[in-house]
Protein backbone atom coordinates (compact mmCIF):
# COMPACT_ATOMS: atom_id res chain seq x y z
CA UNK A 1 0.00 0.00 0.00
CA UNK A 2 1.47 3.53 -1.31
CA UNK A 3 1.23 6.15 2.03
CA UNK A 4 -0.04 9.34 0.80
CA UNK A 5 0.70 12.53 2.48
CA UNK A 6 -0.83 13.42 5.18
CA UNK A 7 -0.53 15.88 7.93
CA UNK A 8 -1.21 15.58 11.88
CA UNK A 9 -0.59 17.81 14.97
CA UNK A 10 -2.13 18.51 17.83
CA UNK A 11 -1.92 21.70 20.58
CA UNK A 12 -3.16 21.35 23.56
CA UNK A 13 -6.02 23.17 25.49
CA UNK A 14 -3.99 24.51 28.73
CA UNK A 15 -5.24 28.19 27.98
CA UNK A 16 -3.10 31.07 27.89
CA UNK A 17 -2.39 30.02 24.19
CA UNK A 18 0.33 32.11 22.85
CA UNK A 19 2.31 33.82 19.76
CA UNK A 20 4.44 31.11 20.41
CA UNK A 21 1.80 28.47 19.27
CA UNK A 22 0.59 30.92 17.10
CA UNK A 23 4.10 31.26 14.93
CA UNK A 24 5.46 28.12 15.89
CA UNK A 25 2.33 25.72 14.84
CA UNK A 26 -1.17 27.56 13.76
CA UNK A 27 0.67 29.61 11.15
CA UNK A 28 2.24 26.68 9.72
CA UNK A 29 -1.24 24.50 10.16
CA UNK A 30 -2.62 27.20 7.89
CA UNK A 31 -0.30 27.18 5.08
CA UNK A 32 -0.31 23.50 4.71
CA UNK A 33 -3.95 23.19 4.11
CA UNK A 34 -3.69 24.06 0.46
CA UNK A 35 -1.33 21.41 -0.46
CA UNK A 36 -2.22 18.82 2.09
CA UNK A 37 -5.29 16.42 3.88
CA UNK A 38 -4.82 17.84 7.18
CA UNK A 39 -5.56 16.76 11.11
CA UNK A 40 -5.61 19.17 13.61
CA UNK A 41 -6.45 18.05 16.93
CA UNK A 42 -6.78 19.67 20.16
CA UNK A 43 -5.28 17.05 22.52
CA UNK A 44 -7.27 17.32 25.53
CA UNK A 45 -6.03 13.90 26.67
CA UNK A 46 -2.79 15.47 26.95
CA UNK A 47 -4.09 18.39 28.64
CA UNK A 48 -5.34 16.34 31.93
CA UNK A 49 -1.84 14.55 32.25
CA UNK A 50 -1.55 17.61 34.58
CA UNK A 51 -5.06 17.76 36.74
CA UNK A 52 -7.39 20.30 34.73
CA UNK A 53 -10.07 22.02 36.33
CA UNK A 54 -13.41 20.12 34.19
CA UNK A 55 -15.61 23.57 33.04
CA UNK A 56 -12.29 25.02 32.44
CA UNK A 57 -10.97 22.42 30.33
CA UNK A 58 -13.90 22.31 27.95
CA UNK A 59 -13.56 26.13 27.67
CA UNK A 60 -10.49 25.77 26.56
CA UNK A 61 -11.07 22.90 24.34
CA UNK A 62 -13.12 25.22 22.16
CA UNK A 63 -10.96 28.50 23.02
CA UNK A 64 -8.07 25.92 20.50
CA UNK A 65 -10.61 25.17 18.66
CA UNK A 66 -11.80 28.75 17.95
CA UNK A 67 -8.21 29.68 17.22
CA UNK A 68 -7.52 26.79 14.69
CA UNK A 69 -10.88 28.24 12.35
CA UNK A 70 -10.24 32.29 13.37
CA UNK A 71 -6.46 31.75 12.45
CA UNK A 72 -7.83 30.56 8.56
CA UNK A 73 -8.21 27.10 9.01
CA UNK A 74 -11.10 25.30 7.10
CA UNK A 75 -12.89 22.82 9.24
CA UNK A 76 -14.94 21.75 6.18
CA UNK A 77 -12.05 21.35 4.02
CA UNK A 78 -9.64 20.11 6.79
CA UNK A 79 -10.26 18.31 9.90
CA UNK A 80 -10.48 19.67 13.69
CA UNK A 81 -11.52 17.75 16.44
CA UNK A 82 -10.32 16.53 19.63
CA UNK A 83 -8.63 13.71 20.73
CA UNK A 84 -11.06 12.31 23.16
CA UNK A 85 -13.61 11.56 21.11
CA UNK A 86 -11.94 9.34 18.53
CA UNK A 87 -10.85 6.48 21.08
CA UNK A 88 -7.68 4.81 18.82
CA UNK A 89 -5.97 7.72 20.22
CA UNK A 90 -6.32 5.78 23.81
CA UNK A 91 -6.07 2.28 21.88
CA UNK A 92 -3.16 2.79 19.74
CA UNK A 93 -1.04 4.75 23.14
CA UNK A 94 -1.27 1.42 24.82
CA UNK A 95 0.23 -0.70 22.44
CA UNK A 96 2.73 2.16 21.97
CA UNK A 97 3.50 1.62 25.89
CA UNK A 98 4.23 -1.90 25.24
CA UNK A 99 6.57 -1.05 22.61
CA UNK A 100 8.72 1.84 23.74
CA UNK A 101 10.84 1.61 26.35
CA UNK A 102 11.33 2.95 29.59
CA UNK A 103 15.53 4.17 28.71
CA UNK A 104 13.64 5.86 25.65
CA UNK A 105 10.76 7.59 27.65
CA UNK A 106 13.46 8.34 30.65
CA UNK A 107 15.58 10.35 27.88
CA UNK A 108 13.11 13.02 27.53
CA UNK A 109 13.89 16.41 28.57
CA UNK A 110 9.99 17.88 28.77
CA UNK A 111 9.23 14.95 31.00
CA UNK A 112 12.17 16.24 33.03
CA UNK A 113 11.31 19.75 33.05
CA UNK A 114 7.92 19.37 33.69
CA UNK A 115 8.15 16.71 36.51
CA UNK A 116 11.42 18.92 37.76
CA UNK A 117 11.90 17.73 41.84
CA UNK A 118 8.83 16.03 42.36
CA UNK A 119 9.18 12.98 39.94
CA UNK A 120 7.79 10.67 42.07
CA UNK A 121 4.55 12.92 42.06
CA UNK A 122 4.35 13.35 37.98
CA UNK A 123 1.59 11.44 37.00
CA UNK A 124 2.23 7.95 35.35
CA UNK A 125 0.03 9.85 32.29
CA UNK A 126 3.00 12.67 31.85
CA UNK A 127 5.48 10.27 31.63
CA UNK A 128 3.73 8.26 28.91
CA UNK A 129 2.55 11.40 27.01
CA UNK A 130 5.53 10.55 24.18
CA UNK A 131 3.98 7.42 23.56
CA UNK A 132 0.04 9.12 23.25
CA UNK A 133 1.42 11.47 20.62
CA UNK A 134 3.11 8.99 18.71
CA UNK A 135 -0.12 7.35 18.65
CA UNK A 136 -2.01 10.52 17.63
CA UNK A 137 0.44 11.07 14.64
CA UNK A 138 0.55 7.37 13.48
CA UNK A 139 -3.04 6.49 14.16
CA UNK A 140 -3.58 8.16 10.84
CA UNK A 141 -0.35 6.81 8.99
CA UNK A 142 0.48 11.20 8.86
CA UNK A 143 3.34 11.41 7.34
CA UNK A 144 3.85 15.22 8.46
CA UNK A 145 4.09 16.93 11.49
CA UNK A 146 4.16 20.92 11.92
CA UNK A 147 5.49 21.57 15.13
CA UNK A 148 7.72 24.33 17.31
CA UNK A 149 11.76 23.09 17.76
CA UNK A 150 10.57 21.96 21.10
CA UNK A 151 8.77 19.06 20.08
CA UNK A 152 11.72 17.77 17.60
CA UNK A 153 12.75 14.89 20.22
CA UNK A 154 9.13 13.77 21.03
CA UNK A 155 8.95 13.48 17.06
CA UNK A 156 12.03 11.24 17.39
CA UNK A 157 10.64 9.10 19.71
CA UNK A 158 7.55 8.60 17.39
CA UNK A 159 9.70 7.88 14.85
CA UNK A 160 11.62 4.99 17.10
CA UNK A 161 8.33 3.53 17.95
CA UNK A 162 7.11 3.44 14.60
CA UNK A 163 10.23 1.63 13.22
CA UNK A 164 10.28 -0.48 16.53
CA UNK A 165 6.78 -1.65 15.84
CA UNK A 166 7.71 -2.37 12.02
CA UNK A 167 10.39 -4.74 13.11
CA UNK A 168 8.73 -6.25 15.98
CA UNK A 169 5.62 -7.68 13.92
CA UNK A 170 7.68 -7.18 10.34
CA UNK A 171 6.03 -10.34 9.12
CA UNK A 172 2.39 -9.98 10.08
CA UNK A 173 2.86 -7.17 8.46
CA UNK A 174 4.14 -8.35 5.58
CA UNK A 175 1.61 -11.07 5.63
CA UNK A 176 -0.73 -8.18 5.85
CA UNK A 177 0.03 -7.52 2.43
CA UNK A 178 2.58 -4.50 3.34
CA UNK A 179 5.45 -6.16 0.90
CA UNK A 180 7.83 -3.03 1.94
CA UNK A 181 7.67 -4.16 5.36
CA UNK A 182 6.01 -0.84 6.41
CA UNK A 183 3.10 -0.31 8.27
CA UNK A 184 3.64 2.51 9.95
CA UNK A 185 5.40 4.82 8.18
CA UNK A 186 7.97 7.78 9.91
CA UNK A 187 6.48 10.51 10.16
CA UNK A 188 8.63 14.10 9.75
CA UNK A 189 8.82 16.83 11.74
CA UNK A 190 8.46 20.24 9.95
CA UNK A 191 10.51 22.32 12.18
CA UNK A 192 10.69 25.88 9.86
CA UNK A 193 10.54 29.48 9.80
CA UNK A 194 12.33 32.31 11.96
CA UNK A 195 10.17 31.80 14.81
CA UNK A 196 10.51 27.88 15.83
CA UNK A 197 11.04 28.45 19.47
CA UNK A 198 9.75 31.93 20.62
CA UNK A 199 10.72 33.33 24.29
CA UNK A 200 9.58 34.71 26.86
CA UNK A 201 9.20 38.44 26.82
CA UNK A 202 10.98 39.05 30.20
CA UNK A 203 13.75 36.41 29.72
CA UNK A 204 15.71 35.48 26.23
CA UNK A 205 16.72 32.21 27.69
CA UNK A 206 13.39 30.74 28.48
CA UNK A 207 10.84 29.59 26.26
CA UNK A 208 7.52 31.57 25.89
CA UNK A 209 4.95 29.27 27.26
CA UNK A 210 1.25 28.75 28.72
CA UNK A 211 2.66 28.35 32.20
CA UNK A 212 4.95 30.50 33.05
CA UNK A 213 3.68 32.92 35.74
CA UNK A 214 4.67 35.82 34.62
CA UNK A 215 1.93 37.31 32.13
CA UNK A 216 3.78 39.97 30.50
CA UNK A 217 6.09 36.83 29.49
CA UNK A 218 3.86 36.23 26.51
CA UNK A 219 1.35 37.70 24.07
CA UNK A 220 -1.71 35.86 24.33
CA UNK A 221 -3.86 35.84 21.33
CA UNK A 222 -6.85 37.26 23.20
CA UNK A 223 -5.02 40.16 24.38
CA UNK A 224 -6.42 43.46 22.96
CA UNK A 225 -4.54 46.13 21.51
CA UNK A 226 -3.59 47.96 24.41
CA UNK A 227 -2.46 44.98 25.68
CA UNK A 228 0.17 43.58 23.03
CA UNK A 229 1.37 47.48 22.90
CA UNK A 230 2.06 47.42 26.42
CA UNK A 231 3.87 43.90 26.72
CA UNK A 232 6.15 44.68 23.56
CA UNK A 233 7.42 48.31 24.87
CA UNK A 234 8.08 46.54 28.22
CA UNK A 235 9.71 43.50 26.66
CA UNK A 236 13.34 42.77 28.14
CA UNK A 237 15.61 44.54 25.40
CA UNK A 238 19.98 45.56 25.58
CA UNK A 239 21.03 49.08 24.98
CA UNK A 240 22.22 49.03 21.60
CA UNK A 241 21.23 49.51 18.32
CA UNK A 242 19.74 46.39 16.32
CA UNK A 243 22.89 44.78 13.85
CA UNK A 244 22.64 44.73 10.00
CA UNK A 245 23.80 41.15 10.06
CA UNK A 246 22.71 38.02 11.72
CA UNK A 247 25.73 37.53 12.97
CA UNK A 248 25.24 40.85 14.94
CA UNK A 249 22.59 38.96 16.88
CA UNK A 250 25.06 36.26 18.58
CA UNK A 251 24.85 36.60 22.38
CA UNK A 252 21.98 38.67 21.71
CA UNK A 253 19.04 36.21 22.80
CA UNK A 254 15.97 39.00 22.97
CA UNK A 255 16.79 41.00 20.45
CA UNK A 256 16.97 37.93 18.21
CA UNK A 257 13.93 36.84 19.44
CA UNK A 258 11.90 40.47 18.63
CA UNK A 259 13.34 39.98 14.90
CA UNK A 260 12.67 36.75 15.03
CA UNK A 261 9.14 37.38 15.86
CA UNK A 262 8.99 40.39 13.36
CA UNK A 263 9.73 38.25 10.46
CA UNK A 264 7.45 35.91 11.62
CA UNK A 265 4.13 37.78 11.64
CA UNK A 266 5.78 39.42 8.31
CA UNK A 267 6.10 36.44 6.53
CA UNK A 268 9.89 37.32 5.75
CA UNK A 269 13.05 36.51 7.39
CA UNK A 270 15.60 37.87 9.85
CA UNK A 271 17.99 38.89 7.33
CA UNK A 272 14.91 41.12 5.70
CA UNK A 273 14.41 42.75 9.01
CA UNK A 274 17.52 43.47 9.71
CA UNK A 275 18.02 44.83 6.15
CA UNK A 276 15.09 47.25 7.15
CA UNK A 277 16.28 47.94 10.84
CA UNK A 278 19.58 47.70 11.31
CA UNK A 279 21.36 50.21 13.09
CA UNK A 280 18.04 51.80 14.54
CA UNK A 281 17.36 51.80 18.22
CA UNK A 282 14.17 49.36 20.19
CA UNK A 283 12.67 52.67 20.37
CA UNK A 284 11.99 52.91 16.84
CA UNK A 285 11.91 48.83 16.46
CA UNK A 286 9.31 48.03 19.36
CA UNK A 287 6.89 50.36 17.81
CA UNK A 288 7.03 48.49 14.12
CA UNK A 289 6.48 45.41 16.21
CA UNK A 290 3.78 46.18 17.90
CA UNK A 291 1.91 47.76 15.20
CA UNK A 292 2.28 44.33 13.63
CA UNK A 293 1.72 42.46 16.11
CA UNK A 294 -1.89 44.28 16.29
CA UNK A 295 -2.66 44.05 12.75
CA UNK A 296 -1.71 40.33 12.70
CA UNK A 297 -2.94 39.01 15.78
CA UNK A 298 -6.10 41.63 17.24
CA UNK A 299 -8.45 40.18 14.24
CA UNK A 300 -7.60 36.43 15.04
CA UNK A 301 -8.78 37.45 18.77
CA UNK A 302 -11.53 39.05 17.67
CA UNK A 303 -12.77 36.27 15.47
CA UNK A 304 -12.10 33.92 18.50
CA UNK A 305 -14.05 35.67 20.52
CA UNK A 306 -17.37 35.96 18.17
CA UNK A 307 -16.66 31.70 17.73
CA UNK A 308 -16.60 31.65 21.56
CA UNK A 309 -20.05 33.21 21.56
CA UNK A 310 -21.49 30.27 20.03
CA UNK A 311 -19.89 27.46 21.92
CA UNK A 312 -22.78 24.37 20.57
CA UNK A 313 -21.36 25.82 17.42
CA UNK A 314 -17.75 24.92 18.21
CA UNK A 315 -18.85 21.66 19.61
CA UNK A 316 -20.60 20.47 16.34
CA UNK A 317 -18.04 21.12 14.19
CA UNK A 318 -15.45 18.99 16.89
CA UNK A 319 -18.55 16.45 16.66
CA UNK A 320 -17.89 16.25 13.46
CA UNK A 321 -14.23 16.31 12.62
CA UNK A 322 -14.04 13.40 15.05
CA UNK A 323 -16.51 12.08 12.87
CA UNK A 324 -13.94 12.16 9.55
CA UNK A 325 -11.04 11.40 12.12
CA UNK A 326 -12.12 8.45 13.30
CA UNK A 327 -13.18 7.20 9.40
CA UNK A 328 -9.24 7.07 8.97
CA UNK A 329 -8.80 5.95 12.43
CA UNK A 330 -10.85 2.93 12.50
CA UNK A 331 -9.29 1.20 9.70
CA UNK A 332 -5.91 1.62 10.93
CA UNK A 333 -6.26 0.59 14.54
CA UNK A 334 -8.30 -2.33 13.33
CA UNK A 335 -5.30 -3.94 10.69
CA UNK A 336 -3.17 -2.61 14.19
CA UNK A 337 -5.17 -5.00 16.41
CA UNK A 338 -4.97 -7.65 13.66
CA UNK A 339 -0.76 -7.46 13.12
CA UNK A 340 -0.44 -8.14 16.68
CA UNK A 341 -2.43 -10.69 16.73
CA UNK A 342 -5.77 -9.61 18.82
CA UNK A 343 -9.02 -11.32 18.00
P1 LIG B 1 1.80 22.53 22.91
O1 LIG B 1 0.34 22.54 23.16
O2 LIG B 1 2.71 22.78 24.07
O3 LIG B 1 2.16 23.58 21.78
C1 LIG B 1 1.46 23.60 20.55
C2 LIG B 1 2.43 23.91 19.42
O4 LIG B 1 3.08 25.16 19.67
C3 LIG B 1 4.49 25.01 19.61
N1 LIG B 1 5.11 25.92 20.56
C4 LIG B 1 6.02 26.84 20.25
N2 LIG B 1 6.58 27.17 19.07
C5 LIG B 1 7.49 28.18 19.07
N3 LIG B 1 7.84 28.87 20.19
C6 LIG B 1 7.29 28.56 21.39
N4 LIG B 1 7.63 29.24 22.48
C7 LIG B 1 6.34 27.50 21.45
N5 LIG B 1 5.62 26.95 22.46
C8 LIG B 1 4.88 25.99 21.90
C9 LIG B 1 4.73 23.56 19.97
O5 LIG B 1 5.98 23.12 19.49
C10 LIG B 1 3.56 22.88 19.31
O6 LIG B 1 3.84 22.63 17.95
N6 LIG B 1 2.90 17.64 22.68
C11 LIG B 1 2.39 18.79 21.93
C12 LIG B 1 1.00 18.57 21.41
C13 LIG B 1 0.80 17.30 20.63
C14 LIG B 1 1.20 17.07 19.31
C15 LIG B 1 0.75 15.75 19.01
C16 LIG B 1 1.90 17.81 18.35
C17 LIG B 1 0.16 16.20 21.09
N7 LIG B 1 0.13 15.26 20.09
C18 LIG B 1 1.00 15.16 17.77
C19 LIG B 1 2.13 17.21 17.13
C20 LIG B 1 1.69 15.92 16.83
C21 LIG B 1 2.36 19.99 22.84
O7 LIG B 1 2.37 19.89 24.04
O8 LIG B 1 2.23 21.18 22.18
Amino acid sequence: MEHQERVFSGVQPTGNLHLGNYLGAITKFVALQQSHQCLYCVVDMHAITVWQDPAILSHNIREVTAAFIASGIDPKKQIIFNQSQVSGHAELAWVFNCVARMGWLNRMTQFKEKAGKHRENASVGLYAYPNLMAADILLYHATHVPVGEDQKQHLELARDIAQKFNVDFAEAIKAAGHHDGIFFPQPEPLITGPATRVMSLRDGSKKMSKSDPSDMSRITMTDDAETIVKKIRKAKTDPDALPSELDGLKDRAEAGNLVGIFAALNGTSKEDVLKEFGGKQFSEFKPALAELAVEKVSPIGDEMRRLLDDPAELDAILKNGATRARAIADPIMAETKKIIGFI
